[in-house]
């Protein structure tokens, strides 16, 4: 005699890029940053999670890195559940995941996509995103203010233009949207596009939750020392 159940929470995670701007030799999530890969970072943080039910993580059908990985942390035993279903870019990755996970997670589930290469998430930033979109309509998504100001440059790398800052935001991940909107909105989104994005073109609003400055992208050869500082404080 259950009452009406309550939507679950689960983390996805697409690991099957290459990291070919950090050009670290091997898939950037696994390259090691303060005493473990990437993607252990960000497996720890989600298995440690009381209000994420279980995780799921995206890699390439023949990657080679994900088996040692999972060997060296038992206590991910039943908190995640690794799929060989990568996609030529992480749209597809991320859609295939989700096809992937159909049988496991009911409509109205909440996903929790997370790039596998922001290492610096914290469990008490996920929670900050559920708490913020308990009752949110659409779902919502990390980001952060835009502090910089902005120029458009022309093809002759001279300013054409000073971009109005104000309202900016610097979208981060999780983007955390229910299963059966985001499945419906990346299967229908005709650009390349964050999840966010996908629901927009469906005519809605996500809503903005304020992250971190810890939560960035690790992308480029330089970002690996300020990853390094973030994890290790
Ligand atoms: N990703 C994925 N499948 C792809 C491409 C990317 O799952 N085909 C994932 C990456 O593993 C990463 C996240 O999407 O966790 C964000 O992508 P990005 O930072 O661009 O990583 P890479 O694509 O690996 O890096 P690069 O673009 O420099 O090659
Ligand atoms: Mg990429």
């Amino acid at each position: 005699m259950s009452g009406p159940r309550h939507p679950r929470h689960f983390g996805l995670i697409p690991a099957a890029g290459i990291g070919a701007r950090l050009g670290a030799g091997i898939p950037k999530q696994y390259m090691p940053l303060a005493g473990k890969p990437m993607l252990a970072h960000v497996l720890d943080t989600f298995a440690a999670t009381a209000a994420i039910t279980h995780t799921f993580v995206v890699v390439s059908a023949d990657d080679g890195y994900i088996g040692d990985l999972v060997a060296a942390a038992p206590h991910w035993q039943g908190r995640i559940t690794i799929l060989f279903h990568g996609g030529a870019d992480r749209h597809a990755s991320v859609l295939n995941g989700l096809n992937a996970v159909r049988a496991q997670v009911d409509d109205d589930d909440w996903m929790l996509v997370h790039d596998a290469a922001r290492p610096g998430l914290t469990s008490a930033l996920i929670e900050h995103l559920i708490q913020a979109l308990r009752d949110d309509a659409v779902g919502g998504l990390l980001a952060l203010p835009v502090v910089d100001t902005l120029k458009r440059g022309d093809q002759s790398g001279r300013v054409a233009q000073t971009v109005e800052r104000t309202a900016l935001w610097a979208a981060q991940t999780p983007q955390m949207f229910r299963y059966g909107l985001l499945l419906q909105a990346l299967m229908q989104a005709t650009a390349l596009t964050d999840e966010a994005g996908a629901i927009e073109m469906q005519g809605l609003q996500p809503r903005l939750v304020e992250g971190s400055p810890r939560n960035f992208k690790v992308t480029l050869p330089h970002d690996v020392a300020l990853a390094e500082m973030f994890l290790r404080s």
